[in-house]
């Protein structure tokens, strides 16, 4: 039996993948490396030891899916492909919609065809949109403020839809938070296209030299020092999540949420800190304006996911801020540039 993972070489992704292998799990990555990188596959199989097996597809070509699901005994799917960015999915969100949503019941009819019917599906707290009280628990009001935050909504409503007309679906919808950091070896991390988008991988770039200032959107915001205040989730405490969610499923069915993220939130101030003293590097920043669609905070409430699944984070933002340096020092140029770790001090 065999865990499928699409979006496999993705940072996410990736990290899931280091434990589903060491885990004693046989794993298919589906991938068509539209916004990552084969190389992180293979440092996975180093990382671990083991082998995985790869289909470099599109989960839009049904033709294609459908052979992965006939050549393998295929006992659960782990869903991370899908598109990210906030930004970009303002500017072309029919991309969006047809990448996410469509390839998601791409993907569940397949499942469907082949009597697959477990699936943890990776949602976002980004559903929750502009809410207010906090932290926030798995029942709030959903009200996503962008593109990419809808498909994640209309995901989690079509596989509830689902559930509802099929019972013997067993669905997870995990809401990460903001995963950070990368594995302790350093060897695969976030690895973002261009100018990065979020807060810690443009810190980190700062730090190695590839950026010169950091831009702090706001300090006028209610908070202690007036920066935006999130929870900073470790991505292997996260991937160890999703195996926790895989036990889950195939013991029961339904469909159940739960929030991954550690219940405690920092500031931007807080984590420019962390970086720094992990880095020894000093971070220049100027503050400009608020971005646009922030929210001035939020942190989740974890108790569900360690109730029912008994998982908890237990890595605090200084690790998450050493293994993310490790990564950036490691592969300053991410996967493109493969660096002898003699040059670098690094091991
Ligand atoms: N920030 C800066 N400067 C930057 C980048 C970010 O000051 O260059 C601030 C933001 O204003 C915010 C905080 O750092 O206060 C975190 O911002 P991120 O962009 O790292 O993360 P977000 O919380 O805005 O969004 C992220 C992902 C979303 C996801 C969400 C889940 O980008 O896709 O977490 O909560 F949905």
């Amino acid at each position: 039996m065999a865990i499928l993972v699409t979006g496999g070489a993705g940072y996410i992704g990736s990290h899931t993948c280091v434990e589903l292998l060491n885990d004693g799990y046989q794993v298919i990555v589906v991938d068509d490396f539209s916004n990552s990188n084969p190389e992180s596959l293979k440092r996975v199989e180093q990382i671990t030891g083991k082998q995985l097996k790869t289909y470099p597809i599109d989960l839009l070509n049904q033709i294609d899916l459908e052979k992965v699901f006939k050549e393998n005994k295929i006992e659960a799917v782990i869903h991370f492909a899908g598109l990210k960015s906030v930004g970009e999915s303002v500017a072309v969100p029919l991309k969006y919609y047809r990448n996410n949503v469509i390839s998601t019941l791409i993907l569940c009819e397949v499942m469907r065809k082949h009597r697959v019917k477990n699936l943890v599906f990776s949602s976002s707290a980004t559903v929750y949109g502009a809410t207010d009280k906090m932290p926030v628990s798995e029942d709030a009001f959903l009200k996503p403020v962008n593109p990419y935050g809808r498909t994640k909504h209309l995901i989690e409503e079509l596989l509830r839809d689902l559930y509802q007309s099929d019972k013997e679906w067993s669905i997870t919808l995990l809401r990460y938070f903001n995963p950070i950091g990368a594995h302790e070896s350093g060897n695969i991390g976030e690895d973002p296209n261009g100018i990065p988008n979020n807060l810690l991988p443009y810190i980190s770039q700062v730090a190695v030299g590839k950026l010169q200032r950091l831009n702090i959107f706001g300090d006028d915001y209610p908070t202690k020092d007036g920066t935006g205040i999130r929870d900073y989730i470790h991505v292997v405490d996260l991937a160890k999540g999703h195996l926790k969610a895989l036990e889950k499923i195939t013991s029961i069915t339904g469909v159940e949420t739960y929030n991954l993220g550690t219940g405690r939130g920092y500031s931007v101030l807080e984590m420019i800190d962390a970086f720094e003293n992990a880095s020894g590097k000093k971070i220049p920043y100027t503050v400009v304006d608020r971005r646009e669609g922030d929210s001035a905070i939020c942190y989740a409430n974890p108790n569900k996911a360690r109730e029912h699944l008994k998982w908890q984070a237990s890595r605090d933002i200084h690790l998450m801020s050493k293994d993310a340096w490790r990564w950036q020092q490691k592969n300053p140029k991410g996967y493109q540039e493969i660096v002898d770790p003699r040059q670098t001090g690094v091991y």
